[in-house]
């Protein structure tokens, strides 16, 4: 039975990423079907008709396959299997099949820059003598010094410290994150056929696209003698250099891998489907969305931005056109298992930097004093704006319940490797990950009928989706209502600025899309008069013919044009 009101789409239509909803699920925090404080793929089963309910096109799976944890499971020990505490294959298959039976695609994540150390190519790596085939297959050199005692580069982990890890023998290894990671050697032609396996593997069992980690950093110029980064150490997607010349990230050779995968997509029908996590500068993302390439790429740009009409006017219309030049469609997000949630980060004052929100999770959540209440309305105006636009929304697992982010973990709970790595002085990205709440009372929150690896705090359950259900007022009923109405008001990939630009001095966002579709956003503390039009939804209480501080509604005007 399709569960949306106009017909699903058919499967086999190509297109069907174009302006998707894609829901990620965390799967070790999403719901836990056997007891064990580890959600598992039985429990997204479970919860596939609460997705479809809510009325999302796509899932993403964040990793699921069998790793030490290291981080958080972007370790693979096992490219092509399903970790024991989380099911088996047969699980995966299931899953799959009740997806589909349910109108939903499911996606699963990639992450090709490196294996976990315990990936069976990794052991036979260090068993292996230097300068052997299994060593080429990662990043394995000699160090410098008197006795090689050095790492063999200034490079750093994106954890903390070097990325260099010594073995027994004398050589090194490369790892641009936590030592357990250590990265693959691309240039081996064995390392890009067993991708394309595992990719072939994935897409065999019905898996509609990928989401692709770190994909700007497979591409390494690991030519002899390997080059210092010295003032490149920082790594700023907007410092990268514009040419491709990064020793180490965004390089120009990392298409022709992907060039590689497009092939292995399109061998599929409909075709495979991915999106690049990228982070890369704007100008150069259109290259990872390419038709040639993955086909879409991350913009985070709306989840760095702050709630400033002027800004994202210029935001929005960047994007549309990279997207639009890429053959693409654009990508928004607010949220995802690697930032703070973004209920928490409206919640503070507007001028807060990353740094500062480092600081405040440090401070377990207190400095500043988060306004919650301000961070609610704000997210809920923003997720109608970024609802409207034109391309792909990405959802992370509990913002349609609009969680904040568990700022006071107690420390010895965290798992991050950026606590550790970072010597304390990075607290991580535990806060946004921690298990969902699915009914108001009961053993952790209904999240499964054990505990829940990380410690869910005591008023949980007033965020759960069963408390959520049928009130009006909920941010779960905001969702569902927003994505029930854009299903059905999605048309082109056009989007028409209405008046004026002044007006976004003053805090006003005003686009049309086909159909006479309006969004009006007020991100500014004033009220501001409504457009004429039928209200179709609004992100908080409408006054009379205003609309209040931090509110977007969606409209429909009846112009004889049809915007
Ligand atoms: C990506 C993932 C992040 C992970 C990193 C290393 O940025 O989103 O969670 O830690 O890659 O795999």
């Amino acid at each position: 039975m399709p569960h949306h009101d106009s017909p699903a789409p058919s499967p086999r239509d190509a297109d069907w990423w174009r302006q998707a909803v894609v829901y990620q699920v965390y799967p070790r925090s999403f719901a836990d079907s056997d007891g064990d404080g580890i959600g598992d793929i039985p429990g997204v089963t479970s919860r596939l008709p609460y997705l479809a309910g809510l009325g999302v096109d796509a899932v993403w799976l964040s990793p699921f396959y069998p790793s030490q944890l290291a981080d958080g499971g972007y370790d693979v020990a096992d490219y092509r299997d399903v970790d024991p505490r989380l099911g088996t294959l047969d699980d995966f298959d299931e899953m799959v099949g009740t997806a589909r039976r349910l109108g939903l695609k499911i996606m699963v994540d990639i992450v090709p820059n490196h294996s976990s150390d315990q990936h069976v190519w990794f052991q036979e790596a260090l068993a292996a003598p230097p300068g052997s085939a299994a060593r080429e297959r990662y990043v394995f050199r000699d160090g410098r010094g008197e006795d090689g005692e050095l790492p063999p580069t200034d490079w750093p982990s994106s954890f903390g410290g070097p990325a260099w890890t010594r073995v027994p023998d004398g050589q090194w290894y490369l790892h641009l994150y936590a030592p357990q990671q250590p990265d693959f050697n691309w240039d081996n032609p064995e390392v890009r056929e067993d991708f394309h396996d595992t990719l072939r593997f994935w897409s065999d069992r019905g898996v509609a696209g990928f989401r692709v980690d770190v994909a700007h950093g497979l591409a390494k110029d690991l030519r002899a003698p390997l080059r210092d980064l010295g003032e490149q150490r920082s790594y700023q997607p907007d410092a990268l250099p514009a040419d491709g010349s990064h020793p180490l990230w965004d390089r120009d050779e990392v298409h022709e891998i992907y060039r590689g995968w497009r092939r292995v997509f399109d061998a599929y029908d409909p075709p495979r489907f991915a999106v690049a996590e990228a982070w890369v500068r704007p100008s150069r993302r259109t290259a990872y969305a390419s038709a040639t390439g993955l086909g879409q790429a991350f913009n985070f740009d709306f989840l760095g931005a702050r709630l400033d009409a002027a800004g994202l006017h210029t935001l929005i219309d960047t994007a549309l056109a990279d997207a639009r030049r890429a053959g693409a469609t654009s990508t928004w997000v607010l949220s995802n298992h690697d930032v703070v949630r973004h209920v928490s980060r409206y919640a503070l004052p507007e001028d807060c930097t990353r740094q500062d929100i480092e600081a405040w999770l440090l401070a377990d959540g207190r400095e500043p004093a988060p306004d919650l209440s301000t961070g609610v309305r704000k997210a809920r105006a923003a997720a109608l704006l970024m609802l409207a636009l034109p391309g792909s929304a990405y959802l992370y697992q509990g913002e349609e319940l609009g969680l904040p982010e568990v700022a006071d973990l107690d420390r010895a709970d965290l798992r991050d490797p950026m606590w550790v790595r970072s010597g304390g002085r990075v607290k991580g990205r535990d806060g946004c990950r921690v298990p969902l709440p699915w009914t108001r009372e009961g053993t952790s929150f209904g999240f499964g009928p054990g505990g829940s690896w990380l410690p869910q705090p005591a008023d949980w359950g007033r965020y759960a989706a069963d408390a959520q259900s049928g009130d009006k007022e909920s941010f779960l009923e905001l969702y569902r209502e927003a994505l029930r109405l854009r299903r059905a008001l999605v048309a082109d990939e056009e989007l028409e600025w209405i008046g004026p630009r002044e007006r976004t001095r003053r805090g006003l966002l005003h686009f049309a899309r086909a159909g006479g579709w309006h969004t009006v956003g007020n991100l500014s503390a004033d009220p501001v008069p409504l457009p004429r039009g039928e209200v179709l939804l609004a992100s908080g209480p409408l006054t009379g013919d205003e609309l209040p501080p931090w509110t977007t509604a969606w409209l429909r005007a009846g112009s004889a044009s049809g915007r």
